[in-house]
């Protein structure tokens, strides 16, 4: 019998809820995802799991049967983490990490899928721009960052995790909304929300369009990807945000994605600490976490998928 934890954990979703829209939901998966793994597990069972009776699923006998074992599978695993989790002092420990305004649009489902496996550990998050980001890095006031990729010169070690595509966002009602491959140049008629200098957000943007000898209009000056949201809803202008941040407004119809010859501009999301620094276990334990975990509890949200155009590589040309 070949089968993986994976399969066990995604059925025992689909057991419970009964449903694969929801388990999928639970999981940051595809529905299809989720289907093929529970098709994968019945295969290495020679069992079927579920059966379909109407609009619903149930499940069979054999259902019954094998969710009963995953969860006490999946039970054992959990103490035996939690046991060894307590062998390598990580009970009771505290983290203190800081990241990017931006970052923070997806930092608390991580934060809160570590806190389920590392219940014992205090968690202090400070939410920031990248300037102060980088200041407390080389002040050593935290132990570690999540940002866009910090400057050459910084003293830190960074590791890449997850894509961090930028887009430019409109109001629905806006005369580019429905038009197919905007030229960039197109873009130098709108006018444009901003966000604070030392945001990481701004200075791609800028670098983008100086990169092209363009000059954009920009209008109001905004502190915070919430309210250059409202801002351009409001019709202020034209917004250039990162992905992860509207994902509730494109979903609701809020706001729509402009579709912009060589946009998305690819920016990527680090794990960055200090050079020479000596990580605490309970850093340690998040940085590995992040980046083994990070991509498929975020990545693969049916909301994030990746973009099917072209991309910019903003970050693999630049340093910055
Ligand atoms: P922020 O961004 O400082 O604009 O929130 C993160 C980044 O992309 O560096």
């Amino acid at each position: 019998m070949h089968l993986t934890l994976r399969q066990l954990k995604v059925f025992e979703s689909v057991a419970r809820h009964l449903n694969y829209t929801r388990a999928a939901a639970e999981l940051h998966l595809t529905q299809p995802a989720v289907s093929m793994q529970v098709k994968q597990l019945e295969g290495s069972l020679g069992a079927v799991l579920f059966e379909q009776l109407g609009k619903r699923i149930h499940l069979t006998e054999a259902g019954k049967e094998v969710l009963g074992y995953a969860r006490n599978i999946t039970q054992q695993l959990d103490e035996l983490e939690a046991v060894l989790n307590r062998q390598k002092g990580l009970a009771g420990g505290r983290l203190r990490i800081s990241v990017a305004t931006t970052a923070n649009y997806f930092v608390p489902t991580l934060l809160g899928s570590f806190s389920r496996r590392y219940p014992d550990i205090t968690v202090s998050l400070d939410v920031t721009n990248r300037e102060t980001l980088l200041r407390q890095l080389s002040e050593n006031l935290v132990d570690l960052v999540i940002m866009g990729r910090p400057p050459a010169e910084a003293d830190v070690e960074a590791e890449v995790f997850m894509e961090n595509p930028l887009v430019i966002v409109a109001p629905p009602e806006h005369a580019l909304a429905r038009v197919k491959k905007i030229p960039l140049k197109r873009l130098q008629e709108e006018v444009f929300l901003v966000r604070e200098p030392g945001s990481g957000t701004r200075i791609a943007m800028e670098r983008f369009f100086s990169e092209r000898g363009m000059h954009l209009r920009t209008g109001m000056e905004v502190g915070s990807n919430e309210a250059i949201k409202q801002s351009v809803q409001a019709g202020l202008g034209l917004g250039l945000l990162s992905r992860a941040t509207v994902d509730q407004e494109l979903a609701l119809g809020q706001l729509v994605v402009l579709d912009v010859a060589e946009f998305p501009i690819m920016r990527h999301w680090y794990m960055v600490h200090r050079r020479g620094k000596r990580l605490s276990p309970v850093a340690r334990a998040f940085r590995d976490f992040v980046l083994s975990e990070a991509k498929q509890l975020i990545g693969q949200h049916p909301a994030r998928l990746k973009p099917r155009r072209r991309i910019n590589k903003d970050d693999a040309r630049r340093p910055k």
